[in-house]
């Protein structure tokens, strides 16, 4: 009778130990998933803090450039050193050196100079331009644009392409229009 009763008690302590056990384990389990979701978000905000700190910013090239010496133009010549990077025609005169900006003013397609003809001629809808700028052909409605253009002090030339001159606001005399060299 008494070893029933040891028998039973015994089991009854192994099923309470089990029992123990599983609300351990559960207890652990909703730790656990409680800590996973803590660190979770955690890691979630510190990322959008990150992105809040470097925003997606597009990097626009600089607008100004050097062109080199004075010297390096010929006069009465147009360069096309830069209108593939830059977008940019340099022609020297007698007075000086200009830049003009490869944008057709009809609807903004790249003119190509054309030295045997003179002439800048849009390739898009046959606008042409004298050498100055002038429209004289097809459809584009005003002149090319100019942009300013400077010394620095190491003696090279630096273009500006966020300023620009425009011929219809009588603003190719304006200073930094030209440069008188
Ligand atoms: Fe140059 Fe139309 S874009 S003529």
């Amino acid at each position: 009778m008494a070893e029933a009763k040891e028998k039973s008690a015994s089991k009854d302590a192994k099923e309470n130990d089990e029992a123990q056990n599983t609300i351990w384990s559960r207890r652990e389990f909703f730790s656990l998933a409680g800590w996973a979701g803590f660190l979770g978000s955690l890691g979630l905000s510190s990322l959008y803090f990150a992105r809040l700190l470097f925003p997606r910013v597009l990097f626009e090239p600089s607008p100004v450039f050097k062109a080199g010496n004075p010297s390096d133009y010929t006069v009465g010549e147009v360069s096309t050193k830069y209108v593939k990077d830059q977008r940019v025609w340099i022609v020297r005169d007698n007075e000086g050196i200009y830049v003009i900006f490869a944008l057709c003013t009809h609807l903004g397609c790249t003119p190509r100079w054309l030295k045997t003809e003179n002439k800048y001629k849009c390739p898009c809808h046959g606008s042409g331009f004298t050498k100055e700028g002038m429209n004289f052909e097809g459809p584009a409605p005003r002149p090319l644009e100019r942009l300013k253009i400077a010394l620095a002090p190491d003696g090279q030339i630096i273009v500006d392409k966020s300023k620009k001159f425009l011929f219809e606001k009588d603003e190719w005399g304006k200073p930094g229009a030209k440069l008188f060299v």
